[in-house]
């Protein structure tokens, strides 16, 4: 434990490029992230196989599998397990597990075996605090550069909110695309936030749509920005 405790382990952070890795997957080799290039990727770890938390989650990302596609984005797990194991979880899933109206549930992402755990310590997904022998549940979106734009991390006991997964997904997607940024609690539809002045292009956006825009000083401004404009942003 201490010898984990006191071994340097990366942390990835935003803006930094994905770190690259080669691995065995239930969907055979992947080459990360080159094999996404052109693609968002969300790469997410969970704890353990065949247990109940893990479970509920991959049956919610499975079943969410199509939305994420919509708004180009793969999806790619890892756990310290063996394939086989991966294998016969996933089996058991798809032939036995009812769960809040999810049944015959078939996960077509890969999912990374990991048992020397050196894909989950150069993403700083072992933390030895919370464990040593487990990956805690990260969250990886990558975007089509393959550069880490968001991270999150729950601990062992907390299944992820997928909503709110897809919904940064659509913030990152949202603020690349608009050159805006997004408020507390945003959704699409809800007004976005338009960049403090100080390049001449912004106070020059604001001079022009002035009657769109609402200040509430002179550092926070918001404009509409129609649901229809993102939904524009999916896949056709
Ligand atoms: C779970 O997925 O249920 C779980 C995994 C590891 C520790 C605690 C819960």
């Amino acid at each position: 434990m201490d010898e984990i405790k006191n071994e340097a382990i990366s942390m990835p952070r935003i803006g930094d490029a994905a770190p690259a890795f080669k691995a065995i997957t239930t969907q055979g080799p992947i080459n990360f992230p080159s094999d996404y290039t052109g693609s968002w990727v969300i790469l997410f770890s969970h704890p353990a196989d065949f247990t109940p938390v893990c479970t509920s989650e991959f049956m919610t990302f499975a079943s969410m599998e199509k939305q994420f596609a919509e708004m180009n984005c793969k999806l790619v797990g890892l756990s310290v397990d063996g394939l086989y194991s991966h294998i016969a979880w996933l089996r058991t899933i798809k032939e036995k597990i009812e769960y809040k109206g999810m049944k015959d549930v078939e996960v077509k992402f890969p999912l990374i075996e990991d048992i020397t755990m050196e894909v989950a310590k150069k993403y700083g997904m072992i933390q030895p605090g919370e464990a040593t022998t487990k990956a805690v549940r990260a969250v990886f979106f990558i975007d089509p550069k393959g550069i880490i734009r968001t991270i999150i991390y729950y601990p062992l006991s907390l299944g992820r909110n997928f909503d709110e997964l897809y919904r940064v997904l659509v913030a990152l997607q949202t603020a690349d695309a608009f050159s805006i940024a997004t408020p507390a609690d945003w959704r699409p539809g809800d007004d976005v936030i338009v960049p403090p002045a100080g390049s001449c292009g912004i106070a020059k956006e604001r001079m022009e749509n002035k009657a769109d825009m609402k200040c509430y000083d002179w550092f926070f401004c918001t404009k509409p920005l129609a649901k229809e404009k993102i939904d524009g942003l999916k896949m056709k």
